[in-house]
């Protein structure tokens, strides 16, 4: 009989209630974005935990940290967790912090109980999983899984214009050099992120685990309107070239081309408008629009992304107005291991869960890892579905249901060699 694993709750509520500390925006707000002194005594602090556990720490050249328990068969490729620690602006607590800290507690309760893996475990910190800085969501495992090329990760620039490798050569983690970070598939046996749902269907049907079953296609893209700016005064309505007023049409709809799609999955938020010159008495003659589009059918996303080109084009020319389109990321959705999947709904099922499949909406790391061994995602509600928000919230015992889930499935797939 395997001993009992006992996940110390309050614990884990006070280490993540101290890195939200941790924080650019006062509590109970959570900034974090990457390459900030928050960022950086973040990473510090998170290193020092995976020390006092016994791992061995490695960084990338990337910033992503794997923390390893090595097993008794080191050379078999190992079973890794992880998520995030970065948070957008006026962000939550939980969100990517519950699979790192709640990762950390199962490698705890597992060592506990005496128990040597065989594969080794590793905790996979990400680097920035948030696109808040470069635009560009999951930026650690998407140079992990070659998605992303060493070399169009040299040309992302923030909004400052410095470049990933300067704020890397400012960084000092190793070389600024980004062709190492690349992984070969097969280099994990197995990945699995614990998180919180982010949506209010777990809490809703009173389902204690939810099990990833697939994550949707994402992809975000630029429009640059232009038209001519002039006095709010003294130029008259017809015949302005109003950029803000094009932007706003393409708004609309954007909107409306994510409802007509025929699918429910498909999502569209224009989430970033920039204004030039900004001024409330002058014409825009700039607008910058950062677009996020996503479903669960790779197909009909791209079907709305053509529609609204199309419309986008239509909308310039009618208003004489210039547009270039620039397309920030177009992901593929990722495909669960039904094997991980069984192993998580038995698992949480024997410890007493109730445990559903379902579709993750958002994205995460475990898009990109999906490119280099089979993956899957342990779900847990969160209050009202409410996520990047400050109240995110999700109680003790909702958060440790996840992780002695987490825990077992570690165990099992730490031990087989199939
Ligand atoms: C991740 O945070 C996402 O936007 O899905
Ligand atoms: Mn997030
Ligand atoms: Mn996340």
């Amino acid at each position: 009989m395997k001993p009992v694993l006992r996940i110390d709750s309050q614990r884990v509520q006070g280490e993540i209630d101290e890195l939200a500390l941790i924080s650019e925006a006062p509590a109970p707000a959570v900034t974090r974005v990457l390459f900030s002194s928050c960022d950086l005594e973040a990473r510090d602090w998170i290193k020092s935990k995976c020390l006092d556990l016994g791992l061995h720490l490695r960084t990338d050249n990337v910033g992503n940290i794997f923390a390893r328990w090595e097993g008794t068969e080191p050379h078999l490729p190992a079973i890794a967790t992880g998520s995030h620690i970065d948070a957008i602006p006026n962000a939550g607590r939980y969100d990517g912090v519950v699979g790192v800290l709640g990762g950390l507690e199962a490698f705890r309760a597992l060592k506990a109980t005496g128990f040597v893996p065989r594969r080794s475990l590793e905790l996979v910190i990400f680097t920035a999983e948030e696109p808040t800085r470069f635009g560009l969501g999951c930026l650690g495992s998407r140079l992990m899984s070659g998605r992303l090329s060493p070399a169009k990760a040299a040309e992302l620039r923030d909004s400052d214009k410095i470049s990933l490798p300067e704020w890397l050569a400012r960084m000092n983690w190793g070389q600024p050099q980004l062709d190492t970070v690349q992984l070969q598939p097969g280099c994990y046996h197995a990945f699995v992120e614990l998180h919180i749902e982010q949506g209010p269907l777990l809490e809703r049907e009173q389902i204690d685990i939810g099990v990833v079953e697939k994550i949707a296609a994402p992809s975000a893209f630029r429009l640059r309107v232009e038209g001519a700016g002039g006095h709010a005064g003294a130029v008259l309505m017809p015949g302005r070239r109003d950029a803000l007023m094009g932007a706003c049409e393409i708004a609309l709809g954007i909107e409306k081309a994510a409802l007509e799609s025929g699918s429910s999955d498909t999502v569209a938020t224009t989430g970033v408008i920039r204004v030039e010159p900004n001024a409330i008495n002058s014409i825009p003659f700039c607008v910058q629009m950062e677009i996020d589009l996503r479903d669960t059918d790779i197909e009909t996303r791209n079907r709305v992304l053509d529609r609204i080109r199309q419309e986008a084009n239509e909308i310039c020319r009618r208003r004489q107005l210039s547009l270039t389109f620039e397309s920030i990321n177009a992901d593929p959705p990722a495909i669960a291991s039904p094997e991980l999947v069984e192993s998580i709904i038995q698992n949480a099922r024997e410890s007493g869960f109730s445990a559903s499949t379902m579709v993750s909406r958002a994205y995460h790391d475990s898009l990109f890892m999906a490119v280099l061994c089979p993956i899957t995602m342990i779900f847990i509600p969160c209050r009202a579905g409410v996520s990047h928000r400050p109240d995110e919230y999700s109680s003790p015992g909702q958060i440790a249901a996840g992780i002695l889930t987490l825990a077992k499935v570690l165990q099992d797939w730490s031990l087989s060699l199939s």
